[in-house]
């Protein structure tokens, strides 16, 4: 089993029957962890970049089985920020130091291209890089976008398992998930991807799969967390995920991705109070801080109990395993600007 992690260690390849086999295989989880790492170590540092989260709108179309701000959920207070709060927010951000601002938001087609834009011009006027998470759109949205200056994309494609995608997004498909990833690549956007873990039905060979999705695709940024059952969704009998077969499917994406970014994800602390550390000690390399009004907070609970990152507790934590937080913008590769 060893000589499986090595192999991914150093050609950055392996079967799918290969993950599926370490995914299966407990007794060599510190193994694959230390070798993730130490694979971060060489290939993105000791810099961990921190991303500031503005959470601007829970309003969604969509009714992801598993999601807290579902459309179906009536329990939620619906809030969508202005666009002088957006910007107050990011002005924050940025001068608090941080370098990434991450606007994220529910699919609110109040929020048309144009007017994201006009919000993208003002912040780009910041030194700050730009990653958007508002889920699927047109390929000309995502090229307005891109000209008003984005720079990065998140949209996970929550598993690559056609049927159970279908089962737990209604509406919606596979087919048109991955459409819209390859046209955020294709149109120059660092785009990331990623799974969840623990989805009721999901195999370990789809977790196989997604990783090797993640490397088609040739992703640029991937977060993985374990599902946490919300209590107002169709998903609330169900069981947490398991966040040690998380941490596993972390460790391999960093090993088969040597150079991507890594979030140790909220949901993974919220599940655990070590959650974030094992993850930034098992190939991790970045923390996505929610800089959202207070007030809102409690309304984009997309899935219960979400912890928020406590600053000076973080520093300490990087301090004692060896970390530093980054002052650089962050892109793949932990350079400066956008590889081109
Ligand atoms: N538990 C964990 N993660 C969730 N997400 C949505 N709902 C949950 C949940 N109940 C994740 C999805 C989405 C990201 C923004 O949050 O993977 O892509």
């Amino acid at each position: 089993m060893q000589n499986l992690v090595d192999k991914a260690k150093h050609k950055h390849s392996l079967l799918k029957s290969e993950i599926v086999e370490i995914l299966k295989d407990d007794s060599i989880n510190d193994y694959l962890f230390k070798s993730a790492d130490e694979i971060r170590k060489e290939f993105s540092g000791d810099e961990v970049h921190l991303r500031a989260l503005i959470e601007f709108s829970n309003i969604c179309r969509c009714d992801c089985k598993y999601c807290g701000i579902r459309r179906d959920n009536q329990k939620v207070e619906r809030y969508r920020l202005e666009k002088d709060e957006i910007l107050k927010l990011a002005d924050f951000a940025s001068s608090s130091g941080y370098k990434t601002i991450v606007l994220q938001s529910g699919e609110d087609m109040f929020f048309t291209a144009d007017y994201l834009a006009e919000i993208i011009t003002e912040i780009k006027k910041l030194d700050v890089a730009l990653t958007l998470s508002i889920g699927e759109r047109s390929y000309e949205e995502y090229k307005v976008l891109k000209e008003a200056g984005a720079d990065r994309f998140l949209l996970r494609i929550e598993t690559t398992d056609e049927n159970l995608y279908k089962k737990m997004h209604p509406g919606m498909s596979l087919e048109n998930r991955k459409r819209c990833l390859y046209d955020l690549k294709n149109l120059g956007y660092e785009t990331g991807t990623g799974s969840l873990v623990g989805l009721p039905e999901q195999t370990i060979e789809s977790l196989a799969e997604d990783i090797l999705f993640y490397k088609e695709l040739n992703a640029d940024m991937i977060g993985i967390g374990p599902l946490i059952v919300h209590p107002e969704t169709p998903l609330k009998d169900k069981k947490n995920g398991d966040l040690i077969l998380a941490i596993k499917v972390l460790a391999l994406t960093r090993l088969l991705l040597p150079d991507i970014n890594i979030p140790a994800t909220t949901a993974m602390e919220t599940l655990h109070p070590q959650g974030r550390i094992m993850a930034l000690k098992a190939g991790a390399n970045v923390i996505m801080p929610n800089v959202t009004f207070e007030k809102c907070r409690k309304n984009y609970e997309i899935y219960p109990d979400k912890v928020s990152v406590d600053y000076s507790k973080l520093e300490t934590d990087l301090k004692q395993i060896g970390r530093t937080i980054s002052k650089k913008h962050g892109f793949r590769g932990n350079s400066d600007c956008p590889l081109t």
